[in-house]
This record gives structure tokens, C-alpha cells and sequence, in this order.
């Protein structure tokens, strides 16, 4: 086995020995139940660890991660986590977070076929052709990039909003609230990109659900 590898249970082991040194009734109490008021929806990519770049502890966020944190409306585990975080954990934020360099978003840029993932990247594209007036307009390549990262968040942040899951919340009057980010891997810091959304009226009315 190679060295890195076995290191993971000796680092875990050193993890639970910290945690327990701070306080004896940490894993107790965590064995008792959750109630994060936070769900995280963010990009698979190994250098966006949730929790760590936003100091929450076990327990503070639910978190389900993709290629390029994408909300694919038909996509039955990204409905089921949200469901269950709005419904059962009754979460009060939902944050999209994506990330500058996002190999995914790279990807839905370009025509290379890379194999059964073009499939996914396809819902990329299908953001990418919604704001191709503005992206064709950028012709320095990173600053397209990276404005592709934003305008795909604040999409699916919006896509959120448009999911029968959060307009039910809404309608019963739960505080819901809904937001974008966007990370550095480079820098570490956390863009906010001020999409907040709160209740439907920003919603094109054709999404607009009545129960
Ligand atoms: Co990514």
C-alpha cells in the first residue's frame, strides 16, 4: 500500500484525538443528531473542501458536491439533498458555491470531447448559450473563464429557486434563503456574488409555481 494512503487512518486517528482534547463530548453529541443551518451545493474539485475554507465544524453544513455545482433540475440525487435539507433538516441557507479554474466550466467552453462526462457538461453549455452575447463579447480567455464561473452560480442558484422543493418552502413561509459564491483556489478568499434570492418574485413568472 502506498504512503499516502495509510497515512488517512493515522491522520484520522490524530483528528479524533484533537477534536476529544477540546471537548470529551464532541462525537457525543454529534451522535445525538444534526441540525446544520447551511446546505452547501459546490463543485466536486478537490481543492474546494466545504466545510475548511469556511470554518464550519461537523454538524454546521449538509453538503452535496458535482462537477461544477451544477442544480440539474431532473437530477434525482441533488433533489433528494435538497429536499431532505429544506424539509427534514429545515436548512435556512443555501449556498452555490463555484470556483475560479473549475475544470468543468473550462470544458463547457471548448468542443474536445472528453467521454461520457460531455454529457453533464452539456447543461454547462446550455448556461453558456443563455449568456453567449455576453461570453463571446469577453476575448481575453481567463477573464471569460472567469465570468463563466460567476454567471453559471448565479444560473443555478436561480435554478434553485425555480425547484418545486424551494417554492413550497417559500409558500409555507419558511425562512429560506438562497446565495451564489464563487472561490479562489489561487487566493483562498470567497467572492459573494450577491445573488440573494428569498422568496419568487425574481423568478421569470412562467416558473412561478401556485400550490
Ligand atoms: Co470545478
Amino acid at each position: 500500500m502506498d504512503k499516502f494512503y495509510k497515512q488517512l487512518i493515522d491522520n484520522n486517528r490524530e483528528w479524533v484525538q484533537s477534536k476529544l482534547d477540546m471537548d470529551p463530548e464532541f462525537f457525543n453529541n454529534l451522535a445525538k443528531g444534526q441540525q446544520p443551518p447551511v446546505l452547501w451545493i459546490g463543485c466536486a474539485d478537490s481543492r474546494v473542501p466545504a466545510n475548511e475554507i469556511i470554518g464550519a465544524e461537523p454538524g454546521e453544513v449538509f453538503v452535496h458536491r458535482n462537477i461544477a455545482n451544477m442544480v440539474v433540475h431532473s437530477d434525482m440525487n441533488m433533489l433528494s439533498v435538497l429536499d431532505y435539507a429544506v424539509n427534514a433538516l429545515k436548512v435556512k441557507h443555501v449556498i452555490v458555491c463555484g470556483h475560479y479554474g473549475c475544470g468543468g466550466i473550462q470544458a463547457a467552453m471548448t468542443n474536445k470531447s472528453i467521454g461520457l462526462i460531455d454529457n453533464w457538461i452539456r447543461h454547462i453549455k446550455d448556461v453558456y448559450r443563455l449568456h453567449k452575447d455576453t461570453l463571446d463579447k469577453i476575448e481575453d480567455e481567463q477573464e471569460k473563464w472567469d465570468r463563466f464561473v460567476e454567471l453559471n452560480v448565479t444560473e443555478q442558484v436561480f435554478d434553485l429557486a425555480k425547484t418545486s422543493i424551494v417554492q413550497n418552502a417559500w409558500r409555507n413561509n419558511q425562512d429560506l434563503q438562497l446565495h451564489g459564491w464563487a472561490y479562489g483556489v489561487g487566493d483562498g478568499l470567497i467572492k459573494d456574488l450577491e445573488v440573494n434570492i428569498s422568496n419568487d418574485s425574481q423568478l421569470d413568472s412562467v416558473y412561478q409555481l401556485n400550490f
